[in-house]
């Protein structure tokens, strides 16, 4: 296993955010995934079948799955014990970095400030989230917190649409967008696999470098 967030996204730079109620949308929601062009995804642990759907999503084959808002120690064990292939959080924890680091998978936690920024290169953790991304900002914000920090890579997330995708990825220290507009829990609702594929490969193309 990849310890390098990197090395897991292998030049995938769109990160789609997904929040699923039910694992029963895990395969049809995987196949629209990857036949959009997207070659990851971060399944939110906000649902009482995340573990379930990381696991039916991670046999797909097709895409990196990690999972997203991973709080607890014990929600990383429980994540990666599932398939998960990298971990996010939506803030720094030294346990959620520790155990990633136990387990032998990168960990992106979020941070929204040059302090947290810190924290996390001292942890030695170079890839971060920014989050949330737009309220904080946007590319503006990106660029005045890269600026003092060549070691750290960003993958924004929070707020981002389509539009937008090209105002971060132009910045170097970018390493991927993260979003969950490409499929939203009201898409799964009404089964708009096809909607998912559509708006998954415009996002492609859009953060294509
Ligand atoms: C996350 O957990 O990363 C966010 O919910 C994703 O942000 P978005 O929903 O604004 O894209």
């Amino acid at each position: 296993t990849a310890t390098d967030l990197s090395a897991v996204l292998a030049g995938a730079r769109l990160l789609p955010v997904l929040t699923v109620p039910s694992a029963a949308s895990a395969g049809p929601l995987a196949d629209a995934l990857a036949a959009g062009g997207a070659r990851c995804a971060e399944v939110t642990f906000r649902t009482p079948d995340a573990e379930r759907v990381v696991k039916a999503m991670a046999a797909h084959g097709g895409l990196a799955v990690g999972a997203g808002t991973v709080l607890t120690r014990e929600q990383a064990e429980r994540a990666v014990a599932a398939g998960a292939r990298f971990l996010v959080s939506p803030g720094f924890d030294n346990d959620v970095i520790d155990a990633g680091r136990a387990l032998g998978v990168p960990v992106v936690p979020g941070v929204a400030s040059a302090t947290e920024l810190m924290r996390a290169l001292k942890a030695g953790v170079d890839t971060v989230k920014l989050f949330p991304a737009e309220p904080l900002g946007g590319p503006a914000m990106l660029r005045a917190l890269a600026a003092p920090f060549p070691r750290a890579r960003f993958v924004p997330t929070g707020g981002i649409g389509p539009d937008r995708l090209s105002a971060y990825l132009d910045h170097p220290a970018v390493l991927a967008v993260g979003g969950s507009w490409i499929a939203t829990p009201g898409h799964l609702k009404r089964g708009a696999y096809d909607e998912i594929r559509r708006l998954t490969a415009e996002a492609v193309e859009r953060s294509a470098p």
